[in-house]
């Protein structure tokens, strides 16, 4: 039987397409934090470029809205000096009815090199990647509710930053859990990396039933879930996923799940406060607790450069037989 990583990993253990988090081994996810580590030096010199994927070219194709992963995948992308093609979707022949895999065989055509997706339909990576010829690689940047693999990374990698030692965590993820691949993603880094207490906080219709079985523990109120963690991630509501009513009315969700600067009192005083993004002021935090000082919240947007230009690099020495570090 094929499994997901005989498709993510070479025979040799090495990234090849970066699709899920879920199964890889705690070793790789260190190595790309690692990775990381080393790069994010070089977002900070006055040359912020590294030629290890000089002649190389990466498509971004994007066919949901983004603001952060898409301009950070370009820029790390142009830091480790490769050639970056931004294609359009909304103007592309998509629009006349023209199939994903024809989009992608007619791009592959171009000799390009790598792959990095964002899609509505979970699993839709996953299709090009069993579609794509042998040296090129695919890059998950977020599948319907399925996986969002570069955002749970870079976040295990800002809370590394914050917090050392995953053994020693309480982490709570409080919000829109049903819908949401980030959640997913982030559930099952933090518990490869052997974190102490996963919680999911959120309303009976916004956490999936049986979320417990991925070694969470689910909270329906927000002052004990956050009792005593180190990390809160708070998420927004994924209204574009949902297909019904979930909650009364925002008035009220802020009411009960809102992240107050009160509400945040209730975790460890050193605490950290993390979103993904996009975040809904006055809906799931607030401007206070968004800006204030407890917030790593552009932390994270910063460390996704370092963490996208690690992936992309060793997903493209799959095929050189080097080792990975
Ligand atoms: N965190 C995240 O995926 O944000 P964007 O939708 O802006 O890429």
């Amino acid at each position: 039987m094929t499994t997901a990583n005989d498709l993510q990993l070479n025979d040799r253990g090495q990234l090849r397409h970066f699709l899920s988090v879920e199964g890889l081994p705690q070793a790789l996810l260190e190595s790309i934090m690692d990775t990381a580590e080393s790069f994010a030096s070089v977002t900070e010199q006055t040359v912020k470029k590294v030629p290890l994927l000089r002649g190389k070219t990466i498509v971004n194709l994007f066919f949901e809205t983004s603001t952060r992963t898409r301009t950070t995948f370009e820029l790390a992308a142009k830091r480790l000096s490769a050639d970056v093609l931004n294609v359009n979707i909304a103007t592309s022949a998509t629009t006349k009815g023209e199939s994903l895999l024809d989009t992608i065989r007619n791009i592959e055509a171009m000799h390009v090199d790598m792959f990095v997706v964002r899609h509505a339909q979970s699993g839709a990576p996953h299709f090009i990647a069993h579609h794509v010829a042998p040296h090129i690689s695919v890059i998950n940047a977020g599948d319907g509710r399925h996986a969002h693999p570069t955002q749970a990374m870079l976040d295990v990698f800002t809370i590394r930053k914050h917090k050392g030692d995953f053994t020693q965590l309480k982490v709570a993820i409080v919000g829109d859990i049903l819908h949401s691949r980030v959640a997913r993603s982030e559930i099952h880094a933090l518990r490869i990396l052997g974190t102490r207490e996963i919680r999911v906080v959120g309303p009976r219709t916004l956490l999936p039933a049986g979320i417990e079985s991925l070694g969470v523990k689910a909270y329906y109120d927000l002052d004990s879930g956050l009792e005593g963690v180190d990390v809160i991630i708070m998420l927004r509501l994924q209204r574009e996923r949902m297909n019904g009513a979930f909650i009364p009315s925002e008035h009220e969700y802020y009411a009960r799940f809102g992240l107050t600067g009160k509400r945040l009192a209730q975790a460890k005083e050193d605490a950290i406060v993390m979103h993904p993004g996009p975040i809904n002021r006055g809906v799931e935090i607030d401007s206070k607790v968004a800006d204030g000082s407890r917030s790593v919240i552009l932390q994270q947007v910063t460390h996704g450069i370092a963490i996208r230009m690690a992936v992309m690099s060793m997903a493209m020495r799959h095929d050189s037989g080097e080792k990975m570090a």
